[in-house]
């Protein structure tokens, strides 16, 4: 097998993250995860309302790394701790991939 036949399942691969991760934004995943737009808007706007911070258009890499913080966090009484550990590792880079494809909110 030449070594460069695997670069378009390699991009695909990678493209797939954002509608994986739209998914989960908006229908959450088996494991307990709520929907993000339930918290975070449809459009990742946030929700001033109930202190949940836009996510639209923010860096891939940060939302990754604070879900990530999050997870690691133990009995924490807000609700992101247990979202974010109810996400696998995979799960948090297409949440991440999909909120940073999406226009930030005007504001
Ligand atoms: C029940 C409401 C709720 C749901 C559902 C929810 N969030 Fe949150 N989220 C919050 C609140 C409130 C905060 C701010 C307080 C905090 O950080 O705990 C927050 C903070 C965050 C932050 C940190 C943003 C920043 O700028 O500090 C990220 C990233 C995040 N949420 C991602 C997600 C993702 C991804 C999902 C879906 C898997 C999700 N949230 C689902 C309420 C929610």
């Amino acid at each position: 097998m030449r070594p460069w036949g695997y670069a378009p399942s390699l991009l695909l691969l990678l493209a797939a993250g954002a509608p994986a991760g739209k998914q989960i934004v908006l229908h959450g995943n088996d494991n307990g995860a709520m929907p993000c737009a339930a918290c975070h808007g449809i459009n990742g706007q946030g929700n001033a309302a109930i202190g949940a911070p836009a996510l639209a258009g923010m860096p891939a890499p940060s939302i990754v790394s604070t879900l990530n913080t999050l997870a690691a966090r133990p009995s924490a009484t807000a609700p992101m701790p247990s979202i974010a550990a109810a996400l696998t590792p995979r799960e948090r880079r297409d949440v991440a991939a999909y909120f940073s494809s999406l226009p930030k909110p005007a504001s």
